[in-house]
This record gives structure tokens, sequence and C-alpha cells, in this order.
């Protein structure tokens, strides 16, 4: 470290140092995007569910995406593992450009990405520890790590008991907490929550949550879609974006519009 420093103001690309007039000190390191949107906009027919969305996210931000149904929050995460492409605009996700990314490397891209679903997309034939363990299993983890793992994530999200039954024999609520588990379990890098706690009870939902903050502890970095406010203020986020139609809104149109301070498209801080 200190060969990369002079005498002279330096700040070396790689570290964590700033030699100034001979002092070092220790700063923040500067975070780097993980995620990547410039100008994206996606199209069904003749309509626009997002326009133009240009925004970054920093590697361990926890970012909320918020917005009244139908303002395209589940289409803009949807984009970032590929379940649908985009029709205008780039996107990068781990350094990876969706646009090019071939057909080979699209399980690599997902293995880093753990997703919540609004509408859990639970595997119904399979039992809710299959359901989990699959994610392992395509990650190539030995069976005796896979059993750790999964029973670790059914035990925290209060599902153990349920281990042996199939999705379809649960309730919503249920449910959603193996799809919390499911997205949690391969330690991804970024968690798209797709309203994580929609189906739950308030006990619940703030286990849940807390959870999920666990995982922002670690350096995760995640998204949560949700217009629930309540969910956005227990968290404290990073960055908040509000999206109108498909484009994000300006400050002032922001559905929080005392929201302080406001540096762009995007709110840091907590909704008051
Ligand atoms: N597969 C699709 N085919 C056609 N239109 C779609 C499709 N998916 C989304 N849309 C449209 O895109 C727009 C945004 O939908 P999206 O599901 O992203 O909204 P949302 O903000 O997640 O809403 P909610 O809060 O109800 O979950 C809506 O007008 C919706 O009808
Ligand atoms: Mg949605």
């Amino acid at each position: 470290m200190a060969a990369l420093l002079d005498n002279t103001c330096h700040i070396s690309v790689n570290s964590t140092y700033v030699n100034v007039e001979g002092r070092t000190e220790k700063f923040m390191e500067r975070k780097r995007s993980i995620i990547q949107l410039f100008d994206v906009s996606k199209q069904y027919g003749a309509g626009y569910a997002l326009k133009n969305i240009t925004l970054s996210v920093k590697v361990g931000d926890l970012v909320f995406i918020t917005g009244a149904s139908g303002a395209g929050k589940s289409t803009l995460l949807n984009l970032l593992y590929l379940a649908t492409p985009v029709t205008r605009g780039q996107i990068i996700v781990g350094g990876m450009n969706l646009a090019r990314l071939s057909p080979e490397k699209i399980p690599y891209l997902r293995r880093r990405i753990g997703v919540i679903f609004q509408d859990f997309k639970l595997i119904s034939h399979r039992s809710v520890f299959d359901n989990i363990s699959l994610v392992l299993e395509a990650a190539g983890q030995p069976p005796a790590v896979i059993k750790k793992k999964v029973e670790e994530v059914l035990e925290r999200t209060g599902m153990t008991e349920y281990m042996n039954a199939l999705p379809p024999s649960l309730s919503g609520g249920q449910q959603q907490k193996v799809a919390v588990a499911r997205a949690v379990v391969g330690d991804p890098d970024i968690i798209l929550a797709d309203e994580p706690t929609g189906s739950l009870d308030a006990c619940s939902a703030e286990v849940i949550t807390r959870y999920l903050m666990e995982y922002k502890e670690k350096g995760t970095t995640i998204l949560i879609a949700s217009h629930n406010t309540a969910l956005i203020n227990s968290t404290g986020f990073d960055v908040l974006y509000t999206l109108e139609a498909g484009q994000l809104a300006q400050p002032g149109e922001n559905i929080c519009a005392a929201m302080n301070p406001i540096m762009g498209n995007e709110t840091r801080g907590r909704v008051s």
C-alpha cells in the first residue's frame, strides 16, 4: 500500500488510502456501481412499461423503487436478470452488459442474483426443501453443504416445519417466506425483492425485513420494489427512486414530496 503513496496528493485507484501533504488518511472506499441503466425503455405492444430510465446502484446499497401499481417496478427488476429484454438502452450488471450476454452466460448472471418474485414463482410439484435446494444444486454445491444451508434459511424464515410440504398447500405468506429463503440461500451479490412482505402479517414482515437487512450488513446489494412506505421507513434506505407511469419522477413529483435531501431523481435518507 505504502508504495502507492508519494508526498503529493495521491489517490490510489484500488486502495482506501489517500495521502494529502504527507498525511495518510483512511477514507471510505469509493463505491463502484454494480448496476447501471442507460436510457432504458421497455415497451409492451404500443405501450411503455418503462421509458428512458437512467440510474446506477452502488455496491452494498439498499435501494427502494416505489411507485403506484402499474408504474413499472416489477418490470425494472425483471430486466436486471434478463427475464425479459430491454426494448432500448443498455443495462450493466456486475460488469456484464446484458445486451451482449451470450445464452450460456445467463445462468452465471442469475446465480449472482437472488430474486423474491412478487408472485413467488415456486415450483408447485417440488417440496419446500427442494425449491430452495435447487439454487445450490445449480451452483454445484455438495449435498452436505446444501442440507446445512437450506436448513439454516428455513429456520431463519420460520419454515422448518414445512420443509416437506408442497407450495400449493401453503398460505400466501408462507409461500413468500419460502421465496425469501430461496432468494438468499445462495448468498447472492444482489437481491431483487419485489414486494417482499406484501403477503406477510406485521410480525412476520418485521422478521423477514430484519433478515434481509442482515444481508445488507454483509455487503449484499439489495433492490426492493414496494409501495409500502412503512417498509421503506423500517429499513432505512440508501437511495429511493420513484416511478410514475414508467418514468423516474422528478423531485416535487415524488410521492413523498417532503423527502430530504433530494438529489436529482433519487432520494436519500428517510421518508418523512
Ligand atoms: N408481460 C407483460 N405484457 C404486457 N404488459 C405488461 C407485461 N408486464 C407488465 N406490463 C405492463 O407494464 C406496466 C408496468 O407493470 P409492472 O408490473 O412493472 O408494474 P408494477 O409497478 O410492478 O405494479 P404493481 O405495484 O401492481 O406490482 C403495466 O402497465 C403492465 O400492464
Ligand atoms: Mg409489481
